[in-house]
């Protein structure tokens, strides 16, 4: 047997060693996992050093994880993977707006307000007016949608990323008659990534970044439509070409309009400068 053969036989012994699995999709999914493994492995000849040094990271990884830091998805997120499963479950209607990762940071709970209504509740920041509208990729507009917003306040920081249980810079509300809503929270900034542990480790060894462009997370039901998982990014942010997750896609991307202290639209007097956006969602009636 030459090399190449003795190696192969390896692969197809694995292979083979699944073949009666009796889950069709887990059969697929095991025998295609070891082959591609295995050729990563032959690709880069693999050395028992280097195997050793993978399994330790994966298991720094796991020691990292628990109920309130997800290290694995954060992985996932900076190897792109998160990206390319949400890129091949895209919807598959024209005009349905783009998803993006969820990332670690939605928490489940958070208040409801009306429409109009402030999420901030003490989150530092440049008071930002978002306003948009629901609707189905036929044009109808969806009335009562679930909007859930959540972000990150001046600083870069997430309200769970405190000490204490304080909610801030998130909540979710409901949209109006015709599919319309608003809200107000504060202008997004960009952030890192939790860049502490061995996903950090990894973006430091090869030289790569932990920022994320400024953005707003939106997570979006209606009944007879498929969830929608995205954000709005801020246009010039510098770091849009350099997300640390790829999660930027061009639809996504809007601009932030500036607007002296005084009376907003819908009667609020600010003493400060505001910003303001506006983000129309589209969803994907489900077949
Ligand atoms: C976020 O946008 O909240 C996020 C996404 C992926 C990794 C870390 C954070
Ligand atoms: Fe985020």
């Amino acid at each position: 047997m030459t090399q190449q053969e003795r190696e192969e036989a390896v692969t197809d012994e694995v292979v083979a060693s699944f073949a009666g699995t009796k889950d069709e999709r887990l059969r697929e999914i095991v025998q295609s996992l070891t082959r591609h493994l295995h050729a990563f492995a032959r690709d880069v000849r693999l050395t028992q050093e280097e195997w050793e040094a993978g399994i330790g990271f994966l298991t720094r990884v796991g020691h990292t994880t628990d109920d309130k830091r997800q290290e694995f998805i954060l992985l996932s997120d900076v190897l792109g993977l998160s990206m390319l499963t949400v890129g091949i479950n895209a919807p598959a209607s024209p005009g349905a707006t783009e998803s993006t990762v969820f990332g670690p940071f939605f928490v489940e709970g958070a208040p409801e307000v009306p429409i109009g209504g402030d999420i901030a509740r003490g989150a530092k920041g440049t008071p930002c007016r978002v306003t948009g509208s629901v609707r189905s990729t036929d044009g109808s507009p969806l009335a009562g949608a679930r909007i859930e917003v959540w972000e990150a306040d001046e600083d870069g920081f997430y309200d769970v990323q405190y000490d204490g249980d304080r909610s801030a810079g998130r909540g979710w509300l409901r949209s109006g008659a015709d599919g319309e809503y608003a809200f107000w929270s504060v202008r997004p900034s960009p952030y890192p990534i939790p860049d502490d542990g061995p996903v950090g480790d990894l973006l430091a060894a090869t030289g790569r970044g932990p920022m994320r462009p400024a953005h707003l997370h939106f997570k979006v039901d209606a009944p007879g439509h498929r969830t929608l998982i995205t954000h709005v990014f801020a246009a010039g942010d510098p770091y849009l070409e350099h997300d640390a997750v790829f999660g930027v896609k061009e639809s996504l991307v809007v601009d932030f309009a500036e607007h002296p202290a005084g009376a907003a639209p819908d009667g609020r007097v600010l003493d400060t400068a505001w910003t303001s956006l506006n983000f129309d969602i589209v969803l994907e009636a489900r077949p």
